[in-house]
């Protein structure tokens, strides 16, 4: 098999003053190269805090981690950066734009931190913003878009380096339904086309219909349903 994802009997604890969280007890999930992922489970239940780990934005308590063969555990954080830049695309609930910069501008963020050129980063992002329906928004800055639209400027710059695995923490928790399924078929597309591993994080049925597979985390523990 070819496992873009292994996560190796992972916990987490949150330790903050007198307390102790365990916020994920012993995952172990791995994940085919192309596969379609979607992580389901209550508000508390982990999600966010398994995605950040497999995208190497927080690191395991315990367990090991590895990402296109590659153990995180082993990368000091300048390392695991240039590797996120390279390999890992992230998309958020609430955008996370840089608001002072147009759409294009932060598409070609990412590039640039992995060494192109302005003139080719630009190039590449002209094309990436095109696709995801964007023509004739570049110059725009994101309070001048619709969420849908920001939306799309983030997969947009997510997907900029080509990167093999995108992951994806409630993509459609903060938008109106029918811009939601028009994301939710964006997501399905780019996961036809370029063949890019997704791993979503979500409460929407829509993307629980359209992935290859479930992952249900109670209380921290992935459980069988
Ligand atoms: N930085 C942190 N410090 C301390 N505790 C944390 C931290 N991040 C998360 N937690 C705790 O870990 C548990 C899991 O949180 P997580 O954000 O992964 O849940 P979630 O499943 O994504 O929930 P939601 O659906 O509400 O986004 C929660 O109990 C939360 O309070
Ligand atoms: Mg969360």
């Amino acid at each position: 098999m070819d496992w873009i994802v292994i996560a190796d009997n992972i916990s987490k604890i949150y330790k903050t003053g007198e307390t102790n969280v365990i916020a994920l007890k012993n995952v172990n999930l791995r994940i085919e190269r192309g596969e379609y992922i979607a992580i389901l489970g209550p508000s508390g239940s982990g999600k966010s805090t398994l995605l950040n780990i497999i995208g190497g934005l927080d690191r395991p308590t315990s367990g090991k981690i590895y990402v296109d063969g590659v153990d995180l555990g082993r990368l000091k954080e300048g390392g695991l950066a240039r590797f996120r830049a390279e390999k890992i695309g992230f998309v958020f609930q609430f955008f996370n734009l840089i608001p002072t910069f147009t759409a294009l501008e932060n598409v070609m963020v990412p590039a640039e931190i992995i060494g192109l050129k302005t003139r080719d980063a630009r190039e590449k992002a002209e094309k990436i913003l095109a696709r995801v329906g964007l023509e004739g928004r570049f110059n725009h800055f994101p309070y001048q878009l619709s969420g849908g639209e920001q939306q799309r400027v983030a997969i947009a710059r997510a997907l900029i380096n080509n990167p093999p695995l995108l992951l994806c923490d409630e993509p459609t928790g903060n938008l109106d339904t029918k811009t939601g399924a028009e994301i939710v078929e964006l997501l399905s597309e780019i996961n036809a086309e370029y063949k890019t591993t997704l791993v979503i994080v979500t409460h929407d049925q829509r993307i629980a219909k359209a992935a290859d597979r479930i992952v249900n985390l109670v209380d921290g523990q992935i459980v069988e349903t």
